[in-house]
């Protein structure tokens, strides 16, 4: 699968297998993250996978979207790392937010080519998180991705590409802003 039919095969995965991920293939979808570029190439990210079913419990505890978590075989979780967090971009915005989501683009493209289902929860209690990965001070969550096979008519699929997104002329522009 090239790059442009992960795109469009990408879709939020709505309900998991109860099936685990082989290790070599989530170590290849987890070898996209560090790939990812970043501002001043800080890398400012950390990813905890979570597997052990007690500890993907908890977890699931700390969110609105505990089920999805809870069936998911695999749980990436992604951090920013303050220490490594850029001042502003165009001065109102700092960058780490932007890199860890390149990063989390990756895994989801990566993940999607290797026939996997993700989804990206902003949905949980800071708190929470913190407490059951033992996260330090200076670390902060910035996502839940859960990872596995996607049940049937979940996930990937060839007929997602474009649905319910804006038209080119509504978002891409040549030489000035038009709108
Ligand atoms: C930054 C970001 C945060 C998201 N947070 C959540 C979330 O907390 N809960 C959720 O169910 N989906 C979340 N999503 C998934 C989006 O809701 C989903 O990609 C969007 O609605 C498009 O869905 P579609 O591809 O099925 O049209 C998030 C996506 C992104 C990119």
């Amino acid at each position: 699968m090239d790059v442009f039919d992960a795109i469009r095969a990408y879709r939020p995965c709505a309900s998991f297998l109860n099936q685990p991920i082989p290790p070599e293939k989530l170590k290849r979808v987890l070898s996209a993250v560090r790939l990812a570029p970043s501002q001043q190439n800080l890398q400012p990210w950390r990813f905890v996978v979570v597997q052990d079913d007690e500890r993907k419990r908890l977890l699931a505890q700390a969110s609105s979207r505990g089920k999805l978590i809870a069936a998911a075989p695999s749980v990436v979780v992604a951090f920013a790392v303050e220490e490594d967090i850029p001042v502003t971009i165009g001065g109102y915005i700092s960058a780490y937010p932007l890199d860890v989501a390149v990063a989390i683009d990756h895994l989801q493209l990566a993940a999607t080519a290797e026939g996997l289902g993700t989804n990206w929860l902003i949905e949980f209690n800071e708190q929470k998180v913190r407490s059951v990965l033992h996260v330090p001070e200076g670390i902060h969550p910035i996502a839940v991705i859960p990872i596995g096979y996607p049940a049937e008519g979940n996930g990937s699929s060839a007929a997602a590409g474009g649905q319910g997104r804006k038209s080119p002329d509504e978002v891409i522009a040549y030489d000035q802003f038009p709108w």
